[in-house]
C-alpha cells in the first residue's frame, strides 16, 4: 500500500468501499434487477413466448432466449439467452456492453444507455441469480443480398 501514491490510495479505499455492493448482490438489489427487468419489457424479446402469453410464463422460463426467427430489415435475429451472456460478463463488462453496445435491431439499446450504473448492477445481480441454462441463440443471418 505504502508504494501507492496519494491519488491510487484514494480510489483503491473507494473501491473497497464499493466493492461489497457490486459483488454480493443483496435482497434488495435483487428485487430491483427483477424490476428493471420485467418494467424494461426484456422478457418480450428474450423469453420464449412471454408476449404471446402476455407475461404469464414461470421465472424459472425467463430470459433463456427466443428461438422465434425474427425478420428485420438487415436479417433474422433471435432474442439472446441473457442468462448465458450474463454468466460470462463481469459488472464492468456488462456496464461497457449496456453503454456502449448497440445490437441489432428490435434491441432497443438506446434504452439500457440511459440506465443508470446502479439499476444496471442490480440487472445484472438479477440476471446472474437466474441458473445459466438453456443454449444459446441461433447466430443473426443477413437478408440475402447484404
Ligand atoms: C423488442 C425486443 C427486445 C427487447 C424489449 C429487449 N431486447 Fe435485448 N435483444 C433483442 C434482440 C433481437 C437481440 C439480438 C440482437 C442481435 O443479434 O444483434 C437482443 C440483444 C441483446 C443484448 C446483446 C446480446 C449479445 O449477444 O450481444 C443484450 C445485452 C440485451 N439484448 C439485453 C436486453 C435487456 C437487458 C433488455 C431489457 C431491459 C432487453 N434486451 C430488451 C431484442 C430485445
Amino acid at each position: 500500500m505504502h508504494l501507492l501514491n496519494p491519488r491510487l490510495r484514494r480510489l483503491s479505499a473507494l473501491l473497497l468501499l464499493t466493492l461489497p455492493a457490486w459483488a454480493g448482490a443483496s435482497p434488495g438489489q435483487l428485487e430491483r434487477g427483477r424490476y428493471m427487468v420485467v418494467t424494461g419489457q426484456c422478457n418480450n424479446c428474450h423469453t420464449a413466448g412471454y408476449s404471446a402469453a402476455q407475461g404469464r410464463v414461470p421465472e424459472s422460463l425467463w430470459l433463456l432466449g427466443d428461438l422465434r426467427p425474427r425478420r428485420e430489415p438487415e436479417g433474422t435475429v433471435y432474442g439472446t439467452n441473457l442468462r448465458h451472456f450474463m454468466a460470462q460478463l463481469t459488472l464492468e463488462q456488462w456496464l461497457l456492453v449496456a453503454r456502449r453496445g448497440q445490437p441489432r435491431a428490435p434491441m432497443p439499446w438506446w434504452n439500457l444507455r440511459q440506465t443508470s450504473d446502479e439499476d444496471l448492477a442490480a440487472m445484472y445481480a438479477y440476471i446472474r441469480s437466474l441458473q445459466p441454462i438453456g443454449e444459446p441463440m441461433p447466430a443473426f443471418q443477413p437478408a440475402p443480398g447484404r
